[in-house]
């Protein structure tokens, strides 16, 4: 049987448009999906939104939208901008859909039944931006440290999870890497947590109205995490189609990738949940860090959120793709510099890979009748680019490619092909030419994840019988 893997990005809130820290994420699954399936491996790929919760409603209500009608609007939004970056997801799921709502209450009825929630009372300071409990600790000067707003003081009535009960086997489960947490640094950061002690959470909320009924106790509604986490399952028909779920859930290798913003709840709590559900667990969690903006937090209320949607229109899509994913390495925070967009297009695609392309095809048309002197050969795999794709190194996979496309400048550079065409050189020529097309058709296939359509085009440029010069792939900024 050939591999398997399903691969998930967070579902991300319908009260925010989508940024490219969205997109940061989203891209880097669309990446890994298009690599595996070109590795003929059979991959599902997930995204979604999240629409439940105080958070959510609340933006409803300011928008003067019944809540129902603000997530249909805004979950447009989320597929809209995944189109305009070509990201190719199997299935896109929202919590409010009828299917995930099923599951969450048969999940939920399954942790009632085994006796891993009770009741209680709960007092507690809640930050609706997190969408969860703070600690005193956890504050700054009184406010929640990412959304510098003060909590919420809570009291109501709540079912919890007997988190404590699972800790010892999750921690066993993740420091053997039966769920491997990657990168490292994000590992021991999960490890890290038990230190500062983590205590049961509830899985109920009392006051909030929009979200899913408890099956067991209808004035409460499920928490919007523990909602929010179930669509991973939900979505691949937990509670409603065996055999999907057999082949998705507990016969794939599961991935889920997110940023260390929500490393908690998918490296401990969600496991924790599953082992009590008598539910397999995820293989592999791909954390990577966060971006900010000209150093600053990117928020609505600073007005500094950087619209994917606007750099498609400034630069393309495979640029952008390219652009937010060469950037950092994926598990380190990044910052963001907008003149850094510009400066990266212009010395990577339009001089490094675009200037390449064009030189390589203008002396094929001009020195060999269009023709390439010798077979190509295309199958050479690009040194560790796999591994590190893998891996999600995605910045040194990009490094390992753009050293061989700097190289085959420099080739021209040095060899001058022109002199040779003049001297009557005719074999170091065909040999130089033959070495071009070929390196570039390998370039092709190597990029084809990041840049679907670049590797394609250029795939298309190289396989014709009588190559032309054409438009520039990337025009310079
Ligand atoms: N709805 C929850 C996730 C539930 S998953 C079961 C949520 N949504 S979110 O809209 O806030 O999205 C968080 C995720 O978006 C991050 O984990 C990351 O994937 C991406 N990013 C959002 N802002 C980001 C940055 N500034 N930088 C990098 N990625 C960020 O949390």
């Amino acid at each position: 049987m050939s591999k398997r893997y399903y691969i998930t990005t967070p579902i991300y809130y319908v009260n925010d448009k989508p940024h490219i820290g969205h997109a940061y994420t989203t891209i880097a699954g669309d990446i890994l999906a298009r690599y595996y399936k070109s590795q003929g491996a059979e991959v599902f790929y997930l995204t979604g939104t999240d629409e439940h919760g105080s958070k959510v409603a609340e933006s409803a209500d300011q928008a003067n939208m019944s809540p129902q009608e603000f997530v249909d609007q805004q979950a447009e939004l989320y597929k809209q901008a995944w189109s305009n970056l070509n990201i190719e997801y199997d299935y896109f799921v929202r919590t409010t859909d009828q299917r995930h709502k099923q599951s969450v209450k048969k999940f939920m009825g399954v942790l009632h039944e085994k006796k891993a929630v009770y009741e209680g009372q709960y007092e507690g300071l809640y930050c609706t931006g997190c969408e969860k409990f703070l600690t005193e600790k956890e504050l700054v000067d009184g406010l929640c440290p990412y959304h510098k707003k003060p909590p919420q003081k809570i009291t109501e009535k709540n079912y919890f999870f007997k988190l404590k009960d699972y800790l010892n086997k999750v921690k066993k489960l993740i420091e053997s890497d039966k769920i491997a947490i990657r990168p490292i640094n994000q590992k021991n950061e999960t490890l890290g947590l038990y230190k500062q002690g983590l205590e049961d959470f509830s899985v109920s909320r009392e006051k909030v109205k929009w979200g899913i009924p408890l099956p067991f106790d209808k004035k409460q509604n499920v928490y919007v995490w523990v909602d929010a986490l179930q669509n991973y399952i939900s979505a691949v028909g937990y509670g409603d189609n065996q055999e999907e779920f057999k082949k998705w859930w507990e016969e794939a290798e599961v991935i889920h990738l997110m940023a260390r913003d929500i490393l908690k709840f998918h490296a401990i709590f969600w496991p924790a949940m599953l082992l009590a559900a008598g539910v397999a667990i995820p293989e592999r969690e791909f954390i990577h860090g966060f971006f900010s903006i000209n150093g600053q937090k990117m928020s609505k209320s600073l007005g500094n959120i950087i619209d994917p949607n606007e750099l498609v229109n400034e630069f393309g899509i495979d640029a952008t793709r390219y652009l937010l994913l060469s950037q950092f390495p994926f598990g380190a925070d990044g910052n963001i510099e907008l003149k850094r967009f510009t400066e990266k297009y212009n010395s990577d695609l339009a001089n490094g890979l675009g200037n390449l392309v064009a030189r390589t095809l203008n002396m094929i048309e001009k020195f060999s009748d269009g023709k390439i002197p010798a077979i190509v050969k295309c199958s050479r795999d690009f040194g560790p680019v796999n591994k590190f794709i893998e891996e999600l190194a995605f910045d040194k996979a990009l490094k390992e490619i753009w050293s061989q496309i700097d190289w085959a400048n420099t080739q021209i550079d040095q060899q001058k092909p022109w002199e040779l065409h003049k001297a009557g050189e005719k074999d170091k020529l065909n040999k130089l030419l033959s070495e071009l097309a070929s390196l570039l058709c390998e370039i092709a296939k190597a990029i084809t994840p990041f840049m679907p359509q670049t590797g394609q085009k250029l795939l298309g440029l190289i396989s014709v019988d009588r190559i032309k010069k054409g438009e520039p792939l990337f025009a310079r900024r």
